[in-house]
């Protein structure tokens, strides 16, 4: 029987500069600009403009309205749940408030040209030009090419891009912040987490030697997080019940105000169990104010639909909906990031790519 063998798209898109180990693992270097908070003036009118890479189209805000999920089997129930399902995605907060009000840049054009002002040029004590350099960083991570099905985390995806980039622009709210990664994969989106975080718990399946190249890659980039943030990396299998997690992971995950998971959503079985985690997460965390999840919609052309959809992605949101609205209200609120924040990492953000939002539905 032959195995089958997948590839992250992300590596057919960049240069990672990428040295083989000869353990059949890589060793590549994800380069990102640091994000340049916009300076105001005295009267807080900014002077400058945000930096980062996102000078292309894809940056832009959507304007059209997002097409409902299509629902395969209309029954009754699902019928239902695609009505509540639209309520709570409704266009209107595609940009939420709090990031808008959080960091001005999330709902400028990529082009910068809405809001902000031309920067005044600047000369140096010589009376030349003072060119803003963008500073920039690297994180070094071992990982896979490809792999079989089962071992995807041993290889970086888009989405844990994607994250970072959402993590290093929203600096503010994620500064001294307790965070847990889910389905971390070799955990670049951590890394970036402990550059402002005060903890980080990692965590994915123990296979393959997962979780032992997790710790590597944490130590291999301990210069970039921040002095006072600790990093636990752990187990965590979307499997088990939240009452069988060791007692030491149930002790810090009290402190956990974000959830953070990057292309969890793959396979059906996986994301039914992944639901059922987070659902957990949002019952027990006293903490929680919210959960992100980055993940690429994976179009696919279908007969017996005669369209294009997004099957797994589809299957998470109806199956969401469904433990959502199990006492007849829905008690958390999904909602659709604005994904117009800048690019910081070099990847292809592909349309397909959306990051959502989870969190009680009386929440702000
Ligand atoms: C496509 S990879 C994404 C990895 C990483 N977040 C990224 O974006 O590069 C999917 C991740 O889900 C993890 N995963 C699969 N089944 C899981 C389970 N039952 N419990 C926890 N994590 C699981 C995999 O090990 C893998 O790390």
């Amino acid at each position: 029987m032959s195995v089958l063998e997948v590839t992250s798209e992300l590596y057919a898109e960049a240069e990672f500069c990428s040295t083989d180990t000869g353990n059949g693992n890589a060793i590549s270097k994800f380069t990102f600009v640091y994000p340049n908070r916009r300076e105001t003036d005295a009267n807080g009118t900014p002077t400058g403009q945000p930096n980062g890479m996102d000078k292309r189209t894809n940056g832009l805000p959507e304007t059209g309205k997002e097409k409902t999920p299509s629902i395969k089997d209309p029954d009754e129930e699902s019928f239902i749940e695609e009505q509540s399902y639209e309520s709570d995605y409704d266009d209107d907060s595609v940009c939420e408030e709090e990031e808008i009000e959080s960091e001005n840049e999330c709902c400028q054009t990529s082009d910068q040209s809405v809001a902000s002002p031309v920067p005044p040029i600047k000369l140096d004590k010589d009376g030349d030009l003072d060119v803003e350099r963008q500073r920039k960083g690297a994180i070094e991570i071992e990982h896979r090419k490809s792999t079989r099905l089962d071992l995807v985390g041993l290889q970086i995806w888009r989405g844990a891009l994607l994250l970072a980039d959402y993590i290093m622009h929203n600096e503010r709210k994620f500064k001294n912040a307790h965070i847990l990664e889910l389905g971390s994969g070799v955990g670049l989106t951590s890394i970036v987490a402990s550059m402002y975080a005060r903890e980080v718990i990692c965590t994915d399946i123990d296979i393959g030697g997962l979780l032992d190249l997790i710790r590597g890659n944490v130590q291999r980039n301990a210069h970039l997080s921040n002095p006072h943030c600790r990093v636990h990396v752990t187990e965590l299998d979307f499997k088990a019940s939240y009452q069988d997690y060791p007692r030491e992971l149930k002790d810090k995950l009290q402190h956990v105000q974000y959830v953070v998971a990057a292309d969890v959503i793959y396979d059906d079985d996986i994301t039914e169990a992944f639901v059922r985690t987070i659902v957990s997460l949002l019952l027990e965390l006293p903490k929680l104010k919210a959960i992100y999840i980055a993940l690429e919609k994976r179009y696919v052309f279908t007969l017996e639909d005669m369209d294009s959809v997004a099957p797994c992605y589809d299957y998470f949101l109806r199956y969401f909906q469904k433990r959502n609205s199990r006492f007849g209200v829905n008690r958390w609120k999904l909602i659709n990031v604005c994904m117009n924040f800048p690019r910081y990492f070099d990847y292809d953000k592909v349309k397909d790519l959306v990051l959502l939002k989870i969190c009680h539905a009386s929440s702000k």
